[in-house]
């Protein structure tokens, strides 16, 4: 209950949990990483280094910001560690009756660790001898308990309702695992050093980023009139362009969809019009060409453009420009000025930022 925590001296407890991010990533990474042989050090997971090669498939569970935080999860995974990874919703997973396999590696997320359709999942998975860990913020919940080891989050209590601190310290956390499953195999000291440099940047080039924040209040006052916006992202953006799309939905009401680029062609680009604003992730990566020919396309629908990126363009109408990480690692650093967007959407439009209506913070119950 947010009576029991300190606001901080902000107006919302989404505020707080947005700005406390530098801090709440360093904890994340604490005594995690090692700068000797690049590798991560991951206790928790009670594995040893024969089991921790035994996976051929890594299978990510969880629901709402968890279940997206997971899809960023899963690309880090087939990237770093190449192994066969994705995210499907908790309760999805749990009522298709799923092969359980014992060389798959299960993984299962919640802030709360009391989420029911991800227990429940949790627990059907260990009843048919599934390998489960858990990445969870909440010490001792119910997930905690139920798995066979995990990673805590140490993010602190999260209140605001909307994720926001917990998704990206999930997002740490999983590029924490993709590295260790990808130093036992495959992935080089080169490139192990290159990520756990770039992870040791996050906190400074979040402070960066939250610097933008008069920048985003101004574009989300331009943009909050909309009815509805459009999120678009490929491949390693479109977890971003989803989450993007759920934070302004759940605060700010305002409609919004996420597609991948890719398949605005197959269907959604019928909507595009001055109505319906688009905010494009648009990473400095070997997309960047494709992604800013899919700007050109909105723009001759009259679409309106808010490009979130490392560089601004004449093919967006605005840009918000973030330090550059990494590739494996910038999906964390491009979310956190969508939440910066959404809270200031939802302020803007008079919403109750930490307590939206219709959702609960953690959903107990089936
Ligand atoms: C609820 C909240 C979401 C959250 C989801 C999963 O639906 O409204 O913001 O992402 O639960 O919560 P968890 O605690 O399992 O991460």
């Amino acid at each position: 209950d947010a009576g029991h925590y300190d606001n901080g001296g902000y107006e919302h407890y989404l505020l707080k949990e947005i700005s406390e991010q530098p801090d709440t990533v360093a904890r994340t990474l604490r005594g995690r990483i090692d700068d000797r042989f690049h590798i991560a050090h991951l206790g928790g997971l009670n594995m040893d280094a024969r089991e921790t090669r035994s996976f051929r498939r890594v299978k990510i569970i969880g629901c709402g910001s968890a279940y997206y935080s997971g899809q960023m999860g899963a690309q880090l995974i087939e990237e770093l560690a190449r192994i066969p990874a994705d995210a499907e919703p908790a309760s999805e997973f749990r009522y298709r009756s799923p092969v359980v396999e014992p060389d798959t590696l299960y993984v299962a997320i919640s802030q709360s660790g009391e989420t029911y359709d991800t227990l429940a999942a949790v627990q059907e998975l260990k009843r048919k001898g599934g390998r489960v860990l858990g990445i969870v913020n909440t010490v001792g919940s119910a997930i905690a308990r139920e798995t066979d080891g995990g990673i805590y989050l140490h993010a602190g209590p999260e209140v605001s309702v909307a994720s926001t601190k917990a998704f990206i310290s999930t997002a740490v956390a999983f590029a924490l695992l993709a590295l260790h499953l990808g130093r036992v195999r495959d992935l080089s000291p080169a490139d192990g050093r290159r990520i756990c440099e770039g992870l040791r940047r996050l906190p400074e080039q979040i402070k960066e980023i939250l610097t933008l924040e008069d920048r985003i209040k101004e574009l989300a006052k331009k943009y909050a009139d909309a009815p509805g916006m459009m999120f678009v992202g490929r491949v390693r953006g479109y977890p971003v362009a989803r989450e993007g799309a759920q934070k302004l939905k759940e605060i700010s009401y305002v409609h919004a969809e996420a597609y991948p680029a890719s398949e605005l062609k197959h269907g959604p680009l019928a909507l595009i019009s001055p109505e319906l604003p688009t905010v494009a992730i648009v990473p400095d990566d070997e997309l960047l060409d494709k992604n800013l020919t899919t700007l050109g396309e909105i723009r001759a629908r009259h679409g309106r453009i808010l490009m979130v990126g490392h560089r601004t363009s004449e093919a967006a109408d605005d840009c918000i420009v973030v330090p550059k990480n990494e590739v494996e690692l910038d999906p964390i650093l491009l979310t956190i000025p969508l939440q910066l967007f959404a809270y200031h959407a939802a302020v803007a439009l008079d919403r109750d930022v930490d307590r939206p209506r219709n959702l609960a913070k953690s959903v107990t119950v089936e």
